[in-house]
């Protein structure tokens, strides 16, 4: 059985720090263990905890609409329709969504009012959107091209694995 360390962040390091530590974990993960949901579970896990975020988890790409997968943080929508809020707008787009403020975002589908900003990206499997990897924030702005950068980085690494 493999024991789950978490990595161990400090408020000394920089975001782009604990995102490669990260991602380092984040293969360990999926390098011992085949099953999606489990792997999904622990993903979630792990990029919350590490990076202190307020809501991070999965929807899952099914019949054409995303269906919430494993998350941490507080319940949320259950199913979102394509083009709908901001994940429904990522799948739709096929690209990375950042919102700096929800309260601009048309359509914007509220799963907690102290959310306010957040990023959304796709991952892909035959060319298709498979999943939905959806990140929420207290913060307005809490999204950069950092997160972008690295978390695009974490979707590729799903991809070899879906
Ligand atoms: N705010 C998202 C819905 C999902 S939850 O925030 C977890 C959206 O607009 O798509």
């Amino acid at each position: 059985m493999v024991i789950l360390e978490n990595v161990t962040t400090s408020t000394h390091q920089t975001k782009q720090q604990k995102y490669k530590l990260l991602l380092q974990q984040i293969r360990d993960i999926v390098s011992h263990e085949d099953d999606l949901i489990a792997n999904f579970g622990n993903i979630a896990a792990v990029v919350h905890h590490t990076m202190g975020f307020d809501w991070t988890g999965f929807y899952l790409i099914k019949n054409g609409e995303l269906v919430l997968g494993p998350f941490q943080g507080p319940a949320a929508v259950s199913r979102i329709p394509l083009g709908k809020g901001v994940c429904g707008t990522s799948y739709a787009k096929e690209c990375t969504i950042i919102v700096d403020d929800v309260e601009q975002f048309a359509g914007y589908v509220p799963c907690s009012e102290l959310d306010k900003s957040e990023i959304s990206l796709p991952a892909f499997h035959k060319g298709e959107v498979a999943l939905i990897f959806n990140i929420n924030s207290h913060k307005m702005k809490n999204f950069d091209d950092t997160d972008k950068r690295y978390l695009e980085e974490l979707m590729h690494l799903l991809e070899e694995i879906l």
